[in-house]
């Protein structure tokens, strides 16, 4: 939020001759599900002379988002606050054709995500329509087929009304497209919903409901047999035989029991999977699965969050969708590697910020252990900015609604259901009415979740408070108090939680985003202790701050809604009915540069910059989150002779630290009460600083920071270094700019060139530096604050990729990564 409301300032050509190719079709075997998202044709609109296209077709492969190769102006109508990339209208085209085995089959095509208003057509004929870029949607393809023809699907995409949104959306069908193909009778897309209605160690009951739909122009009977696999054996089997009525929808259900159930939790995320066959005169016409999990949970006003029957916090994040340089077009290996930096730092929880997440990142929560807020949208009837979803709220809300339900209620993952961030309607009757139906849908669809809202705040506090976010009238939340809420979500208003209990005695808590703390990584201002709340106001422009559009990576700014890291984890750590917090946000990402405008293009919040690379708020959170030994000292030891510079320390596990500066005491430092860091301010000298930490007298760890020389080598440190030769896998390469001993130069801003032999490709650079202009598809960066990243991707064959980095003056670097044939 910053700026952010206040700065809103502000014929379909279709070019004949692609050779057609069906090259993700397979013949021999009809696969139930399969990718299509190989060999897309895409041109842009131009965007002066309209109904003419801009040159010619590019092929490529899906996902995909055009914005993100575009060049950053502040003149895009997206602005800053939306990442300041282009956006347009472009069209996608694929000619395929279809194997004779299809014919006679339900075809079916499912777009798990458009952004935005897309059109779809096959063969001219237009499917419809979807405005909502994040809700996945389903069209039958049966009826416009050809089998003796080449088939052609055409998608139009119109992202050129904006801004539309307050952060970046990325352009273009961004997320996977399926085809499905199916007999007459088959288990409806998302029509499967698994439920728990019993759990305990000993068993589990398992309920399951399965639409399944005759295509058949004449009624069928067959048989339904619904099984529950763990780790691909059966552990019960249910069958019936269903008269399934021509054109109709019949819903079969079945309860199972599982003894001794593995439940499902953060630590150990076991899946469950429920198979549904459906067999016509004893054939097997239909197969589908779907993935669940065993879990108890509740919401306690007194106790807080409890997962089979034990208290958890949840330690919570909350995320865009944008990948930095990857942009939106979604990648799994992007999405599992910021989970896993995530987890390193100690959270357990992920607020999908503030739409339908992708369900690849679904699907990776259920498998990594991730308690999940799932959230639909950002605006109802009242709009936030000037082309956004409230124009198509009345027509779509109910649908969008429905479908984004259906897709995501059996997932494990998923323990709340957000209808709504910081609604404009929150605070008078239409929201308190709004909210209520909304929550209505939600229920007829799902019961076994709460459902919430970020509120800004539930609690009315202050009239004249400039830290509060909008000047809300001296009125209670009427949607707070709606009766529609079964979680009270609090979007920050930290001073305010422990009033929670008196105003909502009922109703539990959750604190839905928190935070907003700002920082550079590897900036510091001198001094550190004091606090700063930047902008200092939510509707006025800030145009202060440091030179260069950064901002001190000591925890000691926020915007003024917010807080610093420290101050709203000190308030929840303490009460156990505060179910968990949310924090804005864990990574950067593109757009909302609060506190600054132009040229800044990026965000601040993230406790990881938009590369993935941990600023040191980071550690502070793992000392408290983990039970990972930590001891984490800052800044770097490169300044000016005899300027006095603060030197923090996050440590666990440990009652104190002694810090030594070229071997020289400078002191031993505890925590008091409840401090989560502690502080020496030290004039510089050159030299070696070494803190040690230790506890009842015994060393725990030691850590050392050089002062650097010169910039001399680059280092090149792979996360991983063989990948699958899928033509997807990534291989994520920090570059380190160190002199000639290996201490990196923290400042270092060398130009890094890249060059790459093998079957790879670069997909893309950063360095995190929110006021880059430099493009993220470039095969160069500059380093930022000693760093950046360069992300290869495995082409589709075998062999070793080697990367060489070159930069003036410096010693080139190398790293060669493997790609194999292994599924991942
Ligand atoms: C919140 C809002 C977020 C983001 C954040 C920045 O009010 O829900 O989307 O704008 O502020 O501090």
């Amino acid at each position: 939020m910053d700026t952010k409301y206040f700065l809103y300032l502000s014929v379909w050509v279709i070019a004949i001759g692609m050779a057609s190719c069906s090259p993700d079709l397979p013949r021999e075997d009809i696969k139930r599900r399969q990718l299509f998202t190989k060999d897309w044709s895409f041109q842009l609109q131009d965007t002066v002379k309209k109904d003419t296209l801009t040159g010619n077709w590019k092929l490529l492969n899906l996902p995909h988002d055009w914005s993100i190769e575009g060049k950053f102006n502040e003149k895009h109508p997206a602005t800053f606050s939306g990442g300041a990339l282009p956006g347009g209208i472009g069209y996608y085209k694929k000619t395929f054709d279809l194997p004779s085995e299809y014919a006679g089959k339900q075809v079916y095509i499912q777009f798990d995500g458009v952004y935005m208003n897309s059109e779809v057509y096959l063969n001219g004929k237009l499917l419809g329509k979807r405005p909502n870029g994040y809700i996945g949607f389903e069209y039958d393809l049966t009826p416009y087929l050809n089998f003796e023809a080449t088939n052609t699907m055409t998608v139009k995409v119109d992202n050129s009304q904006q801004p539309n949104s307050r952060w970046y959306s990325g352009s273009g069908i961004y997320r996977n497209v399926w085809l499905t193909v199916t007999d007459k009778v088959h288990v409806k897309n998302r029509g499967t919903y698994v439920t728990t209605p019993e759990v305990s160690k000993d068993r589990s009951e398992v309920h399951a409901e399965v639409e399944v739909v005759n295509n058949h122009a004449e009624d069928r009977e067959g048989v339904v047999k619904t099984s529950v696999l763990f780790n691909g054996k059966k552990i019960s089997e249910k069958e019936q035989t269903v008269r399934f009525k021509t054109g109709d929808t019949r819903l079969v259900t079945a309860d199972h029991t599982v003894e001794k159930p593995e439940l499902w939790s953060v630590e150990t995320p076991d899946l469950y999977t429920l198979k549904t066959d459906i067999y016509i005169d004893n054939q097997l016409t239909d197969s589908h699965k779907t993935p669940f999990g065993i879990r108890s949970f509740e919401f306690d006003p007194d106790k807080g969050f409890i997962l089979n029957g034990e208290h958890l916090k949840i330690k919570g994040v909350c995320m865009h969708h944008d990948l930095g340089a990857l942009g939106t077009a979604i990648n799994t290996r992007a999405l599992e590697r910021q989970l896993e930096i995530l987890r390193g730092m100690g959270v357990n929880g992920i607020r999908t910020a503030h739409n339908p997440p992708a369900p690849e990142l679904l699907e990776l929560c259920d498998k990594m252990g991730f308690i999940v807020m799932d959230e639909m949208f950002d605006m109802w009837e009242k709009g936030k900015s000037e082309y956004d979803y409230s124009l198509y709220w009345d027509e779509w809300h109910e649908r969008d609604l429905v479908d984004f339900i259906k897709r995501d209620r059996n997932h494990p993952s998923v323990f709340m259901w957000s209808i709504g961030n910081e609604i404009p309607e929150q605070w008078g009757e239409r929201g308190a009415e709004i909210g209520r139906k909304l929550s209505k849908i939600v229920k007829s669809l799902d019961t076994t979740r709460p459902v919430t809202a970020g509120m800004n705040p539930p609690i009315h506090t202050n009239d004249n408070d400039v830290t509060l976010q909008f000047d809300e009238p001296a009125q209670p939340n009427a949607l707070a108090g709606s009766g529609a809420l079964d979680l009270i979500g609090y979007n920050y208003a930290h001073q305010t939680y422990t009033q929670h209990q008196i105003n909502f005695p009922e109703t539990p808590f959750i604190a839905t985003e928190t935070t907003s703390a700002l920082a550079t990584r590897g900036y510091y201002d001198q001094r550190s202790d004091s606090i700063k709340r930047w902008p200092y106001r939510w509707d006025q422009l800030f145009l202060d701050g440091n030179p260069g559009n950064t901002v001190s990576a000591y925890d000691q700014v926020s915007a003024p809604w917010g807080s610093t890291h420290e101050e709203t984890w000190k308030v929840i750590k303490k009460h156990d009915f505060m179910s968990g917090m949310f924090i804005w946000t864990g990574f950067d990402y593109l757009g909302e540069p609060t506190p600054y405008v132009w040229p800044s293009r990026s965000s601040y919040f993230g406790v990881i910059d938009l590369a993935g690379f941990p600023k040191d708020a980071y550690y502070m959170y793992k000392s408290e989150w983990t039970d990972e030994t930590v001891l984490h000292i800052f800044p770097h030891w490169n300044w000016e002779p005899g300027r006095e510079v603060d030197i923090w320390a996050y440590y666990n596990n440990a009652d104190e630290v002694e810090l030594y500066l070229n071997d020289r005491s400078l002191g031993k430092r505890s925590k008091k009460d409840d401090d989560l860091h502690v502080m020496w301010r030290v004039p510089f000298e050159p030299g070696t600083l070494k803190a040690v930490s230790r506890k009842e007298g015994k060393e725990v760890l030691v850590k050392e920071i050089k002062t650097a020389g010169k910039p001399a080598q680059i280092k090149l440190e792979a996360d991983r270094k063989t990948i699958s030769a899928d033509g997807k896998d990534l291989s994520f390469v920090t570059v380190s700019i160190v002199d000639v001993e290996g201490n990196i130069a923290p400042t270092a801003t060398n130009r890094i060139d890249f060059e790459l032999s093998g079957p790879g490709k670069i997909a893309g650079v950063d360095n995190g530096d929110p006021t880059s202009h430099e493009s993220f598809k470039a095969k160069n960066k500059k380093a930022f604050y000693g760093k950046c990243l360069v992300i290869i991707q495995s082409s589709g064959t075998n062999g070793e990729i080697r990367l060489t980095a070159k930069g003036d003056g410096l010693n080139a670097g190398t790293l060669t990564i493997n790609c194999r044939q292994v599924p991942r």
